[in-house]
């Protein structure tokens, strides 16, 4: 493998990753990492990422010397670059001149890293900080108008170093670059794949777990479903999985969850009934934050409960993902993270966690998901808030009101799909608002519900667009909703993007 040490840049889980776009298994390593550690670990390469401080700044991240003297190869990237020239007694300066964004570079040497490319390109740059004059042995591989040294490296020494950023697509050259410095520099082979993920993580989960017993909370969501089958693979029955249904689910989805992991994985899944206990305490209740917080304290509830009755467990399986840890701003600690299960598993409960997807990005999950086997269905899912149909039925949640938003979901759900969008689209789906509205149908004068379609294109759910639906597929849906659920006479489609309103409407 080859690790990248990160000093805190924002691209930086952007490097492990496009390092395994290229066959070769990468992960992140913090900075205090030991030159020991590091050789234990087998790596044929290191990269030292960007990040924001200044080599010269008080507390700035520093390495562990002696991993200079591994003789392993080492990839400096901007503030890595200024680390490696510091190291090696070379002058870095703050930039009288400071580049964001695109610039030309004027690739300078026959250094390989840029072997077969243009010799002036374009690339990314983001720093303050600049090398002024290579250290003793290393040369310059290129420059910019602002950047004496844009690129330096030591090929004796198997030294390399650039101030842009190779990782970012705006470099057009980067990913290149990052090939030759794996494959010609490092002498990597390229061989790692999805497929060798699973057998690695698999021999992590049994060397972590042992013979001892481990529970999942299984949501029917693509971590939970692809962090499960994968620890199944590793352990067996040690695994128990529960499932609590609160009633809120989408049409068929328990259903389509219990068949798919007791039936096609014979998974050891425990399905609680908890619906008219979830139904029951929100009964009357119609303020949205009040509904989430009944929803997130009921299942920590259930969820304590029921466990309970399984037995002992010392191990609690999570689908953390890459983003969830950067986003809590955590090394995985002991407790349980709230964002991860309907409203979050309570601090106190005292297992060890099993994260095997924690140096993954969502998309590649999705890939482990098709190699271990789990549905389209599934793996392919579209986003689904933990409190489920709740925050998109306005007002109250009562038994009637969530079967008509559950036929409504799915024939928007279906609609989309028969359409070819359903990839295309972020997420998609049916708000009831609490309205009812005149209409007339066979001569008769109706008064029913309206149908809100949401529909939004998105890359991580922090902002987004309404999606462009082309206006015939708007109209089937239109018929279709009014024609096949019950009640209903109107429908509407959201066009407000986020900002300012939010996907859920709740
Ligand atoms: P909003 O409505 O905040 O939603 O724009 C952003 C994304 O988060 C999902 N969402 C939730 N997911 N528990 C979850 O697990 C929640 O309480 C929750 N609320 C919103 C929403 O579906 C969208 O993808």
């Amino acid at each position: 493998s080859v690790v990248v040490l990160d000093f805190g840049g924002q691209y930086n889980q952007l490097i492990t990753r496009r390092i395994r776009e290229l066959n070769v298994y990468s992960e992140l390593l913090p900075p205090t990492v030991t030159a020991d550690e590091i050789k234990a670990m087998n790596v044929k390469g290191i990269v030292f990422s960007g990040g924001p401080n200044s080599v010269y700044g008080e507390g700035s991240p520093k390495v562990d010397p002696a991993i200079f003297e591994l003789g392993i190869p080492i990839l400096g990237i901007c503030y890595g670059m200024q680390l490696m020239a510091h190291h090696y007694d070379a002058k870095v300066e703050r930039a009288a001149v400071r580049e964001y964004g695109k610039a030309m570079i004027e690739v300078r040497s026959d250094a390989v890293l840029y072997k077969d490319q243009p010799t002036k390109q374009q690339v990314w740059m983001s720093h303050s900080d600049l090398v002024l004059a290579p250290p003793n042995g290393f040369q310059v591989d290129a420059s910019t108008d602002h950047a004496p040294v844009a690129a330096m490296s030591d090929s004796e020494r198997k030294l390399y170093a650039v101030q842009f950023h190779p990782e970012v697509n705006h470099s057009i050259y980067g990913q290149d670059m990052l090939k030759n410095f794996l494959y010609e520099v490092c002498g990597c082979k390229g061989l790692w794949t999805m497929g060798s993920y699973v057998d690695e993580a698999i021999a992590e989960i049994r060397a972590q777990v042992g013979d001892k017993k481990v529970l999942c909370a299984l949501s029917g969501g693509v971590d939970s479903s692809v962090a499960a089958v994968l620890v199944h693979r590793a352990i067996g029955d040690n695994l128990t999985c529960m499932f609590v249904d609160h009633g809120l689910l989408r049409k068929n989805e328990a259903e389509l969850v219990m068949q798919t992991f007791t039936q096609e994985f014979k998974m050891n899944v425990v399905k609680i009934d908890a619906k008219e206990r979830f139904l029951g305490r929100l009964a009357g209740v119609t303020d949205p934050e009040r509904k989430r917080k009944i929803i997130g304290e009921e299942f920590i509830r259930v969820f304590e409960e029921e466990s309970k009755k399984l037995g002992h467990f010392d191990f609690l399986a999570q689908g953390t993902l890459y983003t969830d840890i950067v986003e809590s701003g955590t090394a995985t600690a002991a407790t349980i993270k709230s964002h991860h299960n309907v409203g979050g598993l309570p601090e106190d409960m005292q297992f060890k966690l099993v994260e095997p997807l924690k140096t993954l990005f969502k998309d590649e999950v999705r890939a482990l998901g098709t190699e271990l086997g789990i549905a389209d269905d599934i793996v392919w899912r579209q986003p689904f808030p933990g409190p489920g149909l709740a925050i998109r039925i306005i007002g109250e949640v009562t038994e009637d009101k969530l079967e008509l938003l559950k036929e409504a979901d799915w024939v928007v759900r279906d609609e989309i799909k028969r359409s070819g969008l359903d990839r295309k689209i972020w997420q998609y789906f049916a708000a009831l608002p609490d309205i009812k509205s005149v209409g007339v149908m066979g001569d008769e004068r109706t008064y029913a519900y309206t149908i809100g379609i949401r529909a939004v294109t998105s890359k991580d759910g922090m902002t987004a667009d309404w999606a462009r639906i082309p206006y015939d597929v708007l109209e089937r849906l239109s018929t279709r909703l009014v024609n096949e659920v019950p009640n209903v006479n109107r429908i509407v489609y959201d066009i407000t993007s986020k900002p300012p309103a939010t996907i859920e409407w709740e």
